[in-house]
């Protein structure tokens, strides 16, 4: 991450405070989430050394960007600066891990959060309590230490885990709120709804059947190669 502030001497003093400020802060944050990612990637490896098998399927991070934190201060009747951002909003570093099945995102989240660098904020399960428009994840907020020039900061991550269909199924829903913002059709979110509950029916009967496949490759003494 550079610092930019030196190379826009036409803003106003202020201005060029508050982008070094963003840029100190958004370092601050990348740091978190890597140190967050490579802990999600060592637990993979291990997992697949044991277990000839990956329990996480992808990973996606994101920095919240300027505009959608002040949208979120402005919504949430905050006030909008960044040291409110900073002690308000505990999701400007997101990380997205998508598992195989429902089991593998209570795993990775337990080994996560048994870490002793780690710290749980909060945990909000919307798998054993879906959101009534049927959203399904497993949301944890985290602090993790950075350690920086001047010593440690603790930081807060939002991890969201979730299976891929439930992935599938929230990519769609959001790009629907985002495309049709306020004016979406009944049947379209009843049907979704529907949809979320016979893809927590497919989950578990992939979770049923992947158990069933790996006693009969645990009885043969055969290890099956990773997907
Ligand atoms: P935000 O103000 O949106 O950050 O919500 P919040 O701070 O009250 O937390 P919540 O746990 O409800 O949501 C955090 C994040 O989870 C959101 O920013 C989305 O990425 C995701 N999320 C929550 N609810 C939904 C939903 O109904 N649909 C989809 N597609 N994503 C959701
Ligand atoms: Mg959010």
């Amino acid at each position: 991450m550079h610092n930019e502030s030196q190379t826009l001497p036409f803003l106003p003093h202020e201005v060029q405070q508050m982008v070094q400020e963003f840029y100190v802060l958004q370092n601050r944050y990348s740091a978190a989430l890597r140190e967050v990612q490579t802990k999600l990637e060592i637990l993979d490896d291990e997992f697949h050394t044991c277990h000839r098998r990956n329990p996480i399927h992808h990973i996606e991070s994101r920095i919240k960007s300027v505009p959608s934190i002040m949208e979120k201060l402005r919504r949430k009747n905050l006030s909008v600066s960044m040291s409110s951002a900073v002690d308000k909003l505990y999701d400007i570093a997101g990380i997205r891990v998508v598992c195989h099945y429902v089991e593998d995102v209570y795993t990775v989240a337990d080994l996560l959060t048994g870490q002793d660098d780690i710290k749980v904020l909060a945990v909000r399960d919307y798998i054993s309590h879906p959101k009534a428009n049927g959203y399904r994840s497993l949301h944890l907020i985290v602090e993790i230490p950075v350690f920086l020039r001047d010593g440690r900061v603790n930081i807060p991550v939002e991890v969201q885990l979730r299976t891929i269909a439930m992935d599938f199924w929230a990519s769609l829903e959001h790009m629907m709120r985002y495309k049709a913002p306020g004016e979406v059709p009944a049947d379209i979110c009843r049907e979704l709804q529907e949809a979320s509950c016979d893809i927590a029916a497919i989950d578990a009967r992939m979770q049923s059947l992947h158990e069933r496949i790996r006693s009969l490759t645990a009885e043969s003494g055969d290890a099956a190669p990773s997907p």
